[in-house]
């Protein structure tokens, strides 16, 4: 078992340390979060089938420096080493995906024993370290040979997805309850098919309001089977949600705005959960939806899963594709080393408006901050910004909670440094830092704060 190196961090603040007893429900989950693509590696080992993420990073100039998930933090290889770290920081639960791709290399069909034995053995030896596993069905990483069928944009998908999910939860679900469908639905398809910054890298707003329909279908049918296969199971879905704002007070801004709000806050929530699409995007999908179409995505959830970093901006450009463009958050706000802005009451105001708009248990299963770093001369990571960042956003969802949201637990993104899509490895979100070239895990100052945050709280819940 690795131990966390004794570094110099800096105290809690004395506010988390006051407010800490208080204002947490009994049963608050403090956990972490990954994803496969992003940790995994090994992506030709075992029968592993190409996913649309291995293509588009060998497309020149689309991930910074070249880089690729073909080893990543070659957790494939060093998953037990990762729950021993994860047990190190105390955390009760891990959110992680599976890679459709590694159990079902062609997306359908013939099922790849080796890679669903990699999950069983991840999971086990979670279940064994007394971690919850939450598994996210998908995140990203589409099998190649679905997006040569269409991908998203072929209305049978949700059968795929259904078919596929039906595999994962006949195989975990002795072992798994948390399921979520879709991490993000809103980033992969509005950067997909919206900006082309993702796969399949297009332009398109037609095939963006097919694929948000189909992607929507494929969480209705994915609850079904779920339910279906795994009667105990606790499902949600996880959306980032983030104020849009306008980059400008003009009408038009704001006009761009609340178009961008649309699609990245309401096209997978309002339509999953509420019934309908937000006005915008109901005349653009009408096309695509048939009859029986929203009551086939509309389910109840067991909880809502929130992704929060910092607010996104939008700039109204009648020559984009959508009418709109990304733009940066203002001059002189507080950013992180990454250049994110910093604004924790927004996350504040998010989980009190997710809390009002849908009535369900919220849980955040991401939120942390990137940074450019390496090891000091005494080969440690000493990460006060990181700190801070954690520091003042579990503050800001204790505000949350205290004006009266439902929210359960806390994950935060990363276990590990990561491959973080188009900037490759160069930005680091982990607790832990990882040395590409040797593999090598180094817990940051980050990960010890958090622990010592994760002990504080239980030794508060015992005492009460
Ligand atoms: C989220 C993604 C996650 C990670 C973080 C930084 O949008 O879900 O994979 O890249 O951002």
């Amino acid at each position: 078992m690795t131990s966390l190196p004794q570094l110099l961090i800096p105290e809690p603040p004395s506010t988390i340390r006051e407010i800490a007893p208080k204002s947490l429900p009994p049963n608050f989950i403090w956990g972490v979060s990954t994803s496969s693509y992003q940790i995994e590696g090994a992506a030709q080992v075992d029968g592993r089938g190409p996913s649309v993420w291995d293509g588009y990073c060998r497309v020149q100039g689309r991930i910074a420096n070249g880089d690729t998930g073909d080893v990543a933090c070659d957790h494939y290889h060093r998953y037990a080493e990762d729950i021993a770290l994860m047990r190190d920081l105390g955390v009760g639960a891990y959110r992680f995906s599976i890679a459709w791709p590694r159990v079902l290399p062609t997306g359908r069909g013939v099922v790849n024993e080796a890679g669903l034995a990699f999950y069983d053995r991840l999971i086990d030896g979670l279940l064994a370290a007394d971690i919850e596993p939450w598994l996210c069905l998908y995140h990203w990483d589409l099998p190649q040979a679905l997006q040569e069928q269409g991908g998203w944009l072929n209305r049978d998908i949700a059968g795929w997805f259904a078919d596929y999910t039906k595999l994962v939860a006949e195989r975990f679900g002795d072992r798994v309850r948390r399921f979520a469908t879709f991490n993000e639905p809103s980033v992969f398809t509005l950067f997909g098919y919206g900006f082309a910054w993702h796969p399949p890298g297009t332009t398109d707003p037609a095939g963006l309001h097919q694929a948000i329909h189909h992607v929507n279908l494929a969480h209705g049918a994915g609850v079904d089977v779920l339910r279906a296969s795994v009667p105990a199971a606790s499902i949600g879905a996880i959306h980032n949600m983030q104020p849009a704002r306008p980059a400008a007070r003009t009408s038009t801004d704001e006009a761009a705005a609340t178009l961008l709000d649309e699609y990245w806050n309401k096209a997978f929530p309002e339509a999953q959960i509420l019934g309908h699409y937000p006005p915008a995007l109901a005349r653009a999908i009408e096309p695509y939806v048939q009859a029986g179409d929203m009551d086939r995505i509309c389910r109840k959830p067991d909880w809502f899963g929130v992704n929060h970093y910092s607010p996104v901006y939008a700039r109204a450009d009648a020559n984009a594709p959508l009418g709109f463009a990304w733009a940066d958050a203002p001059a002189g706000v507080p950013r992180s080393p990454i250049g994110w802005q910093l604004d924790p009451a927004a996350f504040r105001d998010t989980l009190i408006d997710v809390n009002r708009r849908y009535r369900l248990p919220i849980y955040v299963l991401e939120n942390g901050a990137g940074a450019v770093e390496e090891p000091n001369a005494m080969g440690e990571i000493v990460d006060p910004e990181r700190v801070d960042y954690l520091a003042t956003y579990i503050e800001a969802l204790r505000e949350a909670i205290a004006a009266g949201a439902d929210v359960r637990g806390y994950f935060v993104w990363s276990l590990l440094d990561n491959f973080e899509w188009g900037a490759g490895y160069a930005n680091r979100f982990g607790l832990v830092y990882v040395d590409y070239p040797t593999q090598r895990r180094i817990p940051k100052a980050s990960a010890r704060w958090y622990a010592q945050l994760i002990q504080a709280e239980k030794a508060a819940r015992t005492a009460r």
